[in-house]
């Protein structure tokens, strides 16, 4: 088979990616090892930006985001004592928007067809090939028998453990990366929210997050250290734990109910340099991983997809190569401001095990700081809300 883009990897990057090229008429064709009902499987963070909301609207492909998305106006951190509010509306003028990253994911399936966008499921050994010139292709295994498509560019949209950013030489290759001593133990449960608002919370006892999926569905996480088994949390020890990490007036509201869900995931911060090389760029987790703490996981790969489709456009349009090339530090210059965000984020409201008096003085200095500072606030609030694209 012949393509001009060959995308590895049908997660919310590599469906958003294969839309956004469709609708500029490129051929494009994206290949995924598991099955739909694995990939919609996941559940991950739900908080969106405007820009991955703009770009849902341009595609047409917003009718459940607009009526079923809640926009926030704003979000609270917690010190065990306190919620301080960040107004980010008043201080922005933007909203971000609570929908499910599983729903983005399910729009974009869902209109794959429609849009003649060709998403191949169950493909194994997906394998890369020639990405130095400019007749890449890629190979994989279906049914049994080996395929081959050609393409004038691969992108990898194949998460942190695909074979994409796997191919780009060792020798120009660049990691960075830092893993955190603890993991989000989230719970996902059929009641309502205890708060209209996303609840962040730095307790003497650890990290807690109110979060929610819907009027009638919440999302909950406690960190906890790395050795913890999830057979140990029964559902009532994690509302437990919620209860007194978010404070009184919080589990006050707090309706308990069976989890639908419950796992522990381990946090990181990476980031991979070049996310292009010769004809394959690298667009989502596949080049970089953030800790949940912000949300900026899916925005992230979004801002990507946006470069990216920029640049392929104009390729494909012009011949203007500068912007393929260009590809790499402009996206990096993006990721680098949100791994920045999630990891301060992650500091401030973490008990990290190495961690005194001393450091605990320190965030809740830093917390007493942005209570009081309409210009600490505004910074938190320009970031969650998200940087320009
Ligand atoms: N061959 C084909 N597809 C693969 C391979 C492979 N060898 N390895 C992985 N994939 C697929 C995965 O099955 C998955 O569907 O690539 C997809 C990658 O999707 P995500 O891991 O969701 O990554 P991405 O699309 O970049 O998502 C970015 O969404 O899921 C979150 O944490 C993620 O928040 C981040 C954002
Ligand atoms: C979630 O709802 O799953 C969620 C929200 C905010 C975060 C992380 C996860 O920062």
């Amino acid at each position: 088979m012949k393509t001009q883009v060959a995308i590895i990897g049908a997660g919310p990057a590599g469906l958003l990616l294969g839309h956004v090229l469709r609708a500029e008429g490129i051929d494009c064709v994206v290949i995924e090892r598991q099955t739909p009902d694995y990939v919609l499987g996941r559940i991950r963070a739900g908080v969106l930006e405007q820009g991955i909301v703009g770009m849902m609207a341009r595609l047409g492909l917003d009718d459940r985001l607009k009526a079923e998305g809640l926009p926030h106006d704003g979000f609270n951190l917690a010190d065990g004592e306190r919620l301080i509010r960040i107004d980010v509306a008043a201080l922005t003028g933007q909203q971000v928007v609570v929908y499910g990253q599983t729903e983005i994911t399910r729009d974009l399936m869902d209109a794959a067809a429609a849009r003649d966008l060709e998403v191949i499921y169950g493909a194994d050994d997906v394998a890369l090939h020639d990405i130095e010139g400019d007749a890449p292709f890629v190979t994989y295994v279906a049914h049994g028998k080996p395929q081959r498509i050609d393409a004038r560019f691969i992108v990898g949209c194949d998460g942190f453990h695909g074979p994409s950013r796997q191919a780009i030489p060792a020798s120009v290759a660049r990691h960075f990366e830092r893993v955190y001593p603890f993991g989000w133990l989230g719970i996902l449960a059929e009641v309502p929210p205890c708060n209209h608002e996303l609840i962040y919370a730095n307790h003497e006892r650890g990290f807690a997050l109110a979060s929610m999926r819907s009027a009638t569905r919440s999302r909950y996480y406690i960190d906890v250290p790395l050795s913890e088994r999830i057979e140990d949390w029964s559902d009532d020890r994690v509302w437990d734990e919620l209860a007194i990490r978010l404070g009184p007036e919080a589990a006050a509201r707090m309706t308990r109910g069976p989890s639908i869900e419950k796992s522990i995931a381990p946090l990181r911060s990476y980031v991979f340099e070049p996310m292009r090389h010769g004809s394959l760029l690298l667009c989502g987790d596949a080049a970089h991983i953030v800790p949940p703490t912000g949300a900026k996981g899916l925005n992230l790969a979004a801002s990507d997809v946006h470069y990216a489709g920029e640049a392929l456009v104009r390729w494909f349009r012009a011949g203007d190569g500068d912007s393929v090339a260009d590809y790499s530090d402009k996206a990096l210059a993006r990721v680098w401001k949100s791994e920045r965000f999630s990891w301060s984020l992650t500091k401030l409201m973490h008990r990290f095990p190495d961690d005194g008096p001393f450091e605990r003085r320190m965030q809740l200095a830093e917390l007493d700081y942005i209570a009081s500072s309409v210009a600490a606030q505004t910074s938190i609030a320009e970031n969650y809300v998200g940087l320009p694209v």
